[in-house]
């Protein structure tokens, strides 16, 4: 049985239960946050919870993060999880406990805080070698998709619709530009040129995706953040996607048609190494 955290309290999973009051079950008021752990060793922590602290500034949840690592690395523990390869956190704050109105509720009412944590999976080697398919969507998001609202619905049916048609990610476009995955960011090959979306209120400002573009510079690469025409994707030599559980996931198929040759490409490649050399040190 898994322990997670609730309201500042350890407990175990069946016994954690919120109120059918909470905002983030009525109104899909609220915030999360899902972080990282190599082998017990949390990845950009502090990245994730200055996005959180944006994200809690924006809405106006008065939570004031400053047990959260303390909670994070406890709740890995509790777990017997420290030494595993991959895992993570999972961190859900909400507006709190009230009768239901659209405004907010009374000063005094307080945030649900809840967390888990579980290990991930990674595809094996020659798994990941073969590559993956994504099928393009529309976007059909609110226009703050760089706060990591729970409210999700446009989200998850656009994963529901990959996974319907054989693929693993939803490609976002909008005014026929690609913006994201449906739960990662995404970059395209272009000459060589490393390119993403710029980190605007269109995208999730991804951790991974920032460590990417770090990296990429480090080896050398040139690295471009400009908007991406689908047209243009579709040509792309390589396409991969990015995110905390999904790290680098190659795109070998857009819409049934092949990416580039087909086949898993080297800058793809390259820079998985590095970001697994980079976490699993
Ligand atoms: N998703 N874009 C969207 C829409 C996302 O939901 C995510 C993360 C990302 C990648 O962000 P990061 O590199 O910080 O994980 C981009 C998480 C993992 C989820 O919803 O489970």
């Amino acid at each position: 049985m898994s322990v997670v955290y609730l309201n500042g309290e350890y407990l175990n999973k069946d016994l954690a239960t919120v109120s059918v009051d909470d905002r983030g079950f009525l109104l899909a008021d609220g915030l999360y946050e899902v972080t990282s752990a190599y082998k017990g060793n949390f990845f950009r922590f502090e990245q994730h919870i200055q996005r959180l602290i944006r994200g809690l500034d924006f809405l106006r949840i008065n939570y004031d993060p400053v047990d959260i690592l303390e909670m994070h690395l406890r709740l890995l523990a509790e777990n017997k999880l420290e030494d595993q390869e991959a895992s993570i956190v999972y961190l859900q704050i909400t507006r709190g406990v009230a009768p239901r109105t659209h405004c907010f509720p009374p000063e005094e009412t307080l945030p649900t805080v809840y967390a888990f944590a579980r290990d991930f999976k990674r595809p094996d080697s020659k798994r990941w070698g073969q590559g993956y398919a994504a099928i393009t969507v529309p976007d059909n998001r609110w226009g703050r998709v760089d706060i990591k609202s729970i409210a999700l619905l446009p989200n998850v049916l656009a994963q529901q619709e990959a996974i319907d048609s054989g693929a693993i990610e939803a490609l976002l476009v909008k005014d026929g530009m690609v913006l994201e995955g449906s739960h990662s960011n995404v970059f395209g090959v272009f000459n060589g040129v490393v390119t993403t979306h710029p980190a605007t209120h269109e995208i999730l400002h991804g951790v991974v995706r920032g460590s990417i573009i770090e990296l990429a510079q480090k080896m050398g690469m040139a690295v471009i953040e400009r908007p991406i025409a689908l047209d243009e994707m579709r040509g792309a030599e390589e396409i991969f996607f990015t995110g905390t559980t999904a790290e680098v996931r190659p795109t070998v198929y857009l819409d049934g048609c092949p990416v580039g040759d087909g086949k898993v490409g080297p800058v793809t490649k390259a820079l998985y190494d590095k970001f697994r050399s980079v976490v699993d040190k």
